[in-house]
């Protein structure tokens, strides 16, 4: 592609410069009339492209992926404008892409005059995650922006992108999502994604995105029948699972786990897993900071990390992180299950005790996976010599607790009202006899 030229204008600008007023008077009428034409062809010769960022040697990220653009933008005769254009074949990695010391990758993608895409990644332990996608289009580009009224930098940012994945996967995504910026909303699609590929190459393992492994449902006739497939397990063995650094136990933590997973078989049913966490055979790490604490257990072939922050205008802890990617032993594409929300505040706690629940708790991460903690009991911050501060009980508790109360209340009250019945009775019928 011939530099310099603007995207939708590609396939209409490269004339010689002598004959500007008649290449402009051709541009505008081929504009009109065959724009939308242009424009389809232009996106179907839209490839997947690859870009890469690397340290020296070391690469940090990998991507490919197709996008769409839709950008409205003011006019100057007040009535503005939307173009709608793909990621053209001039779409390169601009030299500001950076690995920030292999911990934060950020990919810029520069593409016609002065346009880019960038896209900012962070590094959670054992997942890796998009944290932000940033858009910026250089209105003074008139082919792209016709009399674009402001002409200058048009930048939007958006950090609700749902692409994380386990680190040594590969993000797959080969359904559209669209990502939505106020004016400018940037569709991607056919995605495939790695932060740190131990290799220098998309792993062969993937992390599926729901779009992916959820089936869009069937407006009439073939819903998706629920098999249940196997029988609920029996109630979780409690773990314990305490994290020490630097000698020292920063995080106290005893439960009992069972996972529940709704997913998607080959043949298009929805199916549920139900299992139990074996601390036999569950490997615990993690570490704490005052802020923040990272709890990540792994059984066999599930990984579920916990992130427990403090609030500091509440002084108190939370569960704000969880998420979870297991096997699901399925021949096809749902293989890897995994599942994540990083906007939770459970076990909401003040700092210096611990949370206990020895009631059965749903911790829902999203509409297919839930945790059913059991005897929970956590103390992720300002623990002193490995013991647990003072609990604070979960309501549930305190509600089996208010049970026999309010049973035992209910049945005194019975029994006294049954009494009193019992001595109006006799009095009346005293009265009664005396009457005679
Ligand atoms: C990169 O690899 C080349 C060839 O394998 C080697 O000569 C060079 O020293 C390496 N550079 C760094 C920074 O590791
Ligand atoms: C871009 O938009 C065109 C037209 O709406 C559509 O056919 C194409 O599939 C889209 N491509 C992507 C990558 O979203
Ligand atoms: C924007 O586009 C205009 C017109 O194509 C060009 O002159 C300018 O260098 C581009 N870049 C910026 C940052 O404005
Ligand atoms: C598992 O989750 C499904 C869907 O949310 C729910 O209907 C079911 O009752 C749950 N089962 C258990 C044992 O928690
Ligand atoms: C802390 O809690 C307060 C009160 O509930 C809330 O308004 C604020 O958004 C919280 N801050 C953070 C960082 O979660
Ligand atoms: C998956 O399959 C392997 C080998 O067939 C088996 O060892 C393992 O227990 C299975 N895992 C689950 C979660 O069913």
């Amino acid at each position: 592609m011939s530099g310099g030229s603007s995207c939708s204008c590609c396939l209409t600008s490269n004339r010689p410069p002598p004959l500007s007023l008649f290449s402009a008077m051709i541009r505008a009428v081929s504009r009109r009339l065959f724009g939308p034409l242009l424009l389809l062809g232009f996106v179907q010769v839209a490839l997947t492209r690859r870009f890469e960022v690397k340290a020296g040697n070391n690469t940090c990220l990998l991507a490919e992926f197709s996008a769409n653009f839709s950008v409205s933008y003011e006019t100057i005769d007040k009535k503005g404008a939307t173009v709608l254009f793909s990621l053209p074949d001039d779409a390169k990695v601009n030299p500001s892409s950076n690995c920030n010391n292999m911990t934060a990758p950020l990919l810029v993608v520069s593409f016609g005059n002065d346009h880019s895409l960038s896209m900012n990644f962070s590094n959670h332990g054992a997942s890796y995650k998009m944290e932000s996608l940033t858009i910026a289009c250089n209105e003074s580009d008139g082919g792209l922006f016709p009399n674009a009224s402001s002409p200058g930098l048009l930048v939007k940012t958006s950090s609700s992108v749902e692409i994380s994945a386990k680190v040594n996967t590969t993000y797959s995504c080969m359904s559209d999502s669209t990502v939505h910026m106020e004016n400018v909303n940037v569709t991607l699609s056919k995605v495939r994604i790695e932060a740190f590929p131990p290799n220098d190459d998309f792993s062969k393992n993937e992390t599926i995105c729901h779009a992916d492994v959820t089936p869009t449902v069937p407006t009439t006739t073939l819903v998706p029948t629920l098999t249940p497939t196997t029988p609920p397990p029996s109630i979780p063995v409690r773990g314990k699972y305490n994290v020490t650094i630097n000698n020292g136990t920063c995080l106290l933590a005893e439960m009992g786990l069972q996972l529940n997973v709704t997913y998607t078989t080959p043949d298009n049913k929805i199916a549920v897993k139900v299992f139990n966490i074996q601390p036999g055979m569950t490997i615990s790490n993690g570490n704490c900071s005052s802020d923040r604490a990272f709890l990540q257990l792994i059984d066999q072939s599930t990984t579920l990390n916990f992130l427990f922050v403090v609030n500091t205008t509440t002084n108190k802890f939370y569960l704000k992180e969880l998420n979870v990617s297991t096997s699901l032993n399925l021949s096809t594409k749902s293989k890897e299950f995994t599942a994540e929300n990083t906007n939770l505040t459970y076990l909401q706690t003040t700092l210096g005790k611990s949370y206990l629940c020895l009631s059965k708790q749903m911790l829902k991460v999203n509409q297919n996976f839930s945790i059913n903690a059991f005897e929970l009991h956590v103390q992720p911050f300002k623990v002193d010599n490995a013991k647990y501060g003072t609990a604070e009980e979960c309501q549930m508790d305190k509600d089996d607790m208010l049970i026999p109360i309010i049973v035992g209340a209910a049945l005194a009250g019975l029994v006294l009202i049954v009494l009193i019945a019992y001595l109006i009775g006799r009095k009346r019928s005293h009265a009664g006899y005396q009457t005679i």
